[in-house]
């Protein structure tokens, strides 16, 4: 904390479940820096809904940083009704899914040597265009808000139940920016519902 010029941290996320140390044992040590002053709120990353529940036991959670994107939405199974029922805040990471979402990637592309993207599915050349495709689809609605594809997609990503936060990447600049400026638009509720049903039609092979 010295080093972060900080008395005290705001959210302290445990980074994945640790399997090697029982929930309880973890969650007693981040409740004993809560008492010290040292943190104010606990997070967890990549909890589950039971480790979730189990944390909550023996601290108040107050937030699960988890993957959510488009193509991407298991959470909506339980950790989002968790996190509505006993109001936490879902910081969703990835919300991008790596860029895959911008719309800029073509079947064909080749990644650097020693990015981890060339083999993750999403990026089968199959995956690429059918998620083309479907942001082909609802480009129109980006084009008439003179938004990029990426920020229509971080604003529908911040309009889904349960959804506090997206932590969109960047790899420079003019992306942290682009992307900070999404929030500068808004999207109805009625264009919510027609790209989630433009996104339901979309399949990727795994
Ligand atoms: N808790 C966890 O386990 C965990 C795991 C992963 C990530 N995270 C957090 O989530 C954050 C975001 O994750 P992520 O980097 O995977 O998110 P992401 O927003 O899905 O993807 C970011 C990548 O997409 C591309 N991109 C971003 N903005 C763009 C733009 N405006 N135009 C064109 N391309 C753009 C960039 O890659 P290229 O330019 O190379 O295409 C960038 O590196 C991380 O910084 C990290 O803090 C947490």
């Amino acid at each position: 904390m010295k080093r972060l010029g900080t008395d005290y941290i705001d959210l302290y996320q445990i980074h994945w479940p640790d399997v090697t140390t029982p929930i309880p044992e973890t969650m007693e040590a981040v409740a004993q820096l809560i008492k010290d002053g040292k943190v104010r709120y606990a997070g967890v990353c990549n909890y589950d809904a039971a480790q979730m529940q189990e944390a909550d036991k023996h601290v108040m959670i107050a937030s699960n940083q988890v993957p959510y994107s488009m193509v991407k939405r298991d959470i909506e199974k339980d950790v989002v009704p968790y996190c509505l029922e006993h109001q936490k805040g879902i910081l969703a990471y990835s919300p991008l899914e790596r860029g895959l979402l911008t719309g800029k990637l073509k079947p064909g592309h080749q990644f650097a040597e020693g990015d981890h993207r060339a083999g993750l599915y999403f990026f089968k050349n199959e995956n690429i265009e059918r998620t083309n495709n479907f942001l082909n689809e609802i480009k129109p609605i980006a084009d008439a808000k003179g938004i990029s594809l990426g920020q229509l997609v971080l604003l529908w990503t911040l309009e889904q139940p349960g959804i506090t936060i997206a932590l969109a990447g960047a790899r420079n600049v003019q992306q942290a920016t682009q992307n900070a400026r999404a929030v500068d638009a808004s999207v109805s509720n009625e264009e919510v519902q027609t790209i989630t049903n433009a996104l339901n039609k979309l399949q990727l092979v795994k």
